[in-house]
């Protein structure tokens, strides 16, 4: 049986007081929201602020055809706000200043804290002032290198107060990936801090940044100021060392945070931006290699953000909110700090790893301060599943109520333990699709009105109109799998590429002119709901058949023996394509070729002889850049014995490739 046939609902007792509690509720509001998009955003954009208000003649305006123009989105255009204002002075205005609005819990249990939203609005304050004695202004870039603190959430909010951009990249990236996209950015100053633990491993962060600011100088590109949070000296080290003096600090350049707020007001006038100003810039991978520095504005973003949380999580006042994602992510950018501040939303902010100091570091969190909406990425759902279900057993998770999943489509047995084990069968799961470029959620159920099919991203969100093309660009209608795409913008999707409007136009506007391409596969199923196969560059054409990389992959992990998968396509003289499946086996299972007939059976019974794979390859890890993304340019290279790899500098850790290499079936 498909398990797509198997659908489950939303429990009735959480449904009753959700926001959106029907699903005819959401069609109802889904249809208005496109036939009507004043009507509909025009509500919700009243909770807002705007210094100039929205003019209804210059709502929204866009063009996505690259034969009309140059393409452009624009929301609210002309109208002024300012997006840290709404996110805190708004807040504190109505009440909230007491609330909490993080729970900090550090790398090691014993350390933790909390911050209130008064107090953030200070603390946010003080750090824009000192932004503003370093000469930044409306524009500028501030590149931010930071563990999971309170002060990255602090630089985050300062920069939008003055209107400057901010530029995360996530503190796992090495020195070359950081001084390229300092440089790309044109950032002048960085906020980092001297060093953190992940999990019993120890970043120097400070070096790092010494590193980047020296490679910048030698391309005369100047880093004029850098600012450093003492973070060590407050934190329990897994080893009890002492890190924190091993700093260097430029004189003239380099500033510990601690002394530069020292003496600064805790006020600051917010500066009042165009809703078409930037707000931030983040970096996502192309498939070329070279970064692209995704471009987001104040004001779409802004409303975008915050409608998807409130209804995707069905946050309520009392709810403690948990997204696991590092702030180095879009993740972390839009549903750790802008959506849930937005909606005055208590977060924990946690700076450790799921297995550290043991293996049910999440259980053990979620219990402590019951939290009540879970959002994480199916590579560590998969992971954890691995240590058995009495990990999460010996903890009380009873306060969960929606469990969401992000990043990567979601294996149906991964999606079944997450919503059996750890949601107690009670709680809806939210698989939300979307990308660094959409802004917020695109494909999404909604926890009190979807019903769920394991592995599907469901429905769009209010606002988004989804596409499947064919190749030749036409629209397939009703059930069927093609090229996601999206027909028109909604408030939070990107509006340009930094410093590269043609390539923002050649990326995701030239294939099909009209359409805003995700680079996506997806599939419509009989009911509507959507289903994405992986990355187009990811899907294959064995004999004539489309399909998709991910589709096997989560054939294979269904088998018991099969920890994780990754299936590439290898060119074949016959078939165009073939199947290349790398596997890695569970805990203390031997692989053998009986493991291996039953792989080939379980495919092609499942999606038919054409599909039957002609390498199952046995190996020991696979390579993952540090976020955890399986590189499979390098498998497609394996795959042909090519060890022409090109750049592997995002590469976790560069000695997969030899296990790659040697594990290597005979005769493949
Ligand atoms: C790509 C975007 C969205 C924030 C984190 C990733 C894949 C993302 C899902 C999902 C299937 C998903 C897509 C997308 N993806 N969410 N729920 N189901 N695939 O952001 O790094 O910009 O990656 O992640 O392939 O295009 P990103």
């Amino acid at each position: 049986m498909p398990s797509e046939t198997k659908v489950y609902y939303p429990n009735p007792n959480f449904s009753k007081n959700a926001y959106i509690n029907s699903f005819s509720q959401y069609r109802e509001m889904y249809l208005q929201s496109l036939d009507n998009p004043e009507a509909f955003w025009g509500e919700i954009i009243k909770q807002f602020h705007w210094e100039t208000p929205v003019e209804y003649d210059n709502f929204f305006r866009y063009n996505f055809d690259i034969r009309k123009g140059p393409i452009y989105t624009k929301w609210f255009d002309g109208a002024t706000t300012n997006i840290c204002y709404n996110v805190l002075d708004r807040i504190v205005q109505r009440g909230y200043g007491d609330k909490v609005a993080y729970y900090w819990e550090g790398n090691h249990p014993d350390d933790y804290s909390r911050l209130t939203y008064r107090k953030l609005l200070e603390e946010v304050c003080k750090f824009s002032n000192v932004l503003k004695s370093k000469g930044i202004k409306k524009g500028d870039r501030v590149a931010v290198y930071m563990p999971m603190i309170l002060e990255a959430v602090i630089t985050l909010l300062a920069c939008t107060r003055i209107g400057a951009v901010h530029s995360v990249v996530f503190a796992g990236f090495s020195a070359d990936s950081f001084a390229e996209r300092v440089i790309d950015c044109g950032a002048e100053i960085i906020v980092t801090a001297d060093g953190v633990w992940r999990g019993p491993k120890f970043l120097g962060l400070k070096s790092i940044c010494d590193q980047v600011m020296d490679k910048c100088a030698r391309r005369n590109h100047n880093i004029r100021h850098c600012i450093v949070v003492a973070h060590l000296k407050r934190v329990t080290s897994p080893d009890n060392s002492q890190k924190s003096n091993k700093v260097h600090m430029k004189e003239g350049r380099d500033i510990w945070w601690n002394d530069a707020v020292a003496d600064s007001s805790i006020t600051c006038p917010p500066v009042w931006t165009n809703s078409e100003d930037p707000l931030f810039m983040l970096y996502t991978s192309g498939s070329t290699g070279k970064p692209k520095g995704v471009l987001h504005t104040v004001g779409g973003y802004m409303v975008y953000t915050a409608a998807t949380f409130k209804c995707v999580f069905d946050y309520k006042s009392k709810d403690v909110y948990w997204c696991t994602a590092d702030i180095g992510w879009i993740t972390g950018h839009s549903y750790g700090v802008y959506g849930p501040l937005a909606n005055a939303a208590t977060c924990v902010l946690f700076e450790g790893t799921p297995f550290y100091p043991d293996n049910d570091r999440f259980w053990t969190v979620i219990e402590k301060y019951k939290v009540n909406q879970f959002y994480t990425a199916p590579t560590a759902i998969r992971a954890l599943m691995k240590y058995g279900d009495d990990l999460v057993r010996r903890h009380d998770v009873s306060s969960l109520k929606v469990i969401g999943s992000v990043g990567e489509p979601i294996n149906s047995e991964a999606w079944l333990w997450y919503y059996k084990v750890v949601g107690g069968e009670k709680c809806s799961v939210v698989d939300t699709f979307w990308q660094t470029e959409t802004g917020g959620h695109v494909l999404t159920p909604l926890p009190g009105a979807t019903p769920m099919k394991p592995g599907s991203a469901t429905f769009p969100f209010f606002g988004v109109q989804p596409a499947l093309l064919d190749e030749s660009g036409k629209e397939i209608e009703g059930e069927g799998e093609g090229y996601l795409v999206f027909k028109r913008p909604w408030p939070g999707i990107m509006r340009s590429l930094f410093g590269n409007h043609e390539r923002y136009e050649a990326t995701y506007f030239s294939k099909f002119p009209g359409y805003y391409c995700t680079g996506d596969g997806a599939r419509r199923d009989a009911d509507g709901y959507f289903w994405i196969t992986g990355r187009i560059d990811d899907m294959l054409n064995v004999s004539g058949h489309l399909m998709s990389t991910a589709e096997v992959e989560s054939l294979l992990t269904e088998h018991k023996a099969i920890a994780e998968a990754a299936v590439v396509s290898k060119p074949h003289p016959i078939k165009g394509e073939c199947l290349y499946c790398f596997v890695i086996t569970s805990n203390e299972t031997h692989f053998d070729d009986n493991i291996k007939k039953e792989l080939s059976l379980l495919i092609r019974e499942r999606i038919g002889a054409f599909a039957t794979p002609d390498v199952i390859h046995n190996t020991p890890s696979l390579p993952k850049t540090r976020s955890g993304k399986i590189m499979r340019r390098i498998l497609r290279k394996v795959a042909v014995n090519d060890r022409n790899l090109g750049d592997v500098s995002t590469l976790a850790d560069s000695t997969v490739i030899e296990t790659l290499f040697a594990s290597r079936p005979v005769c493949s």
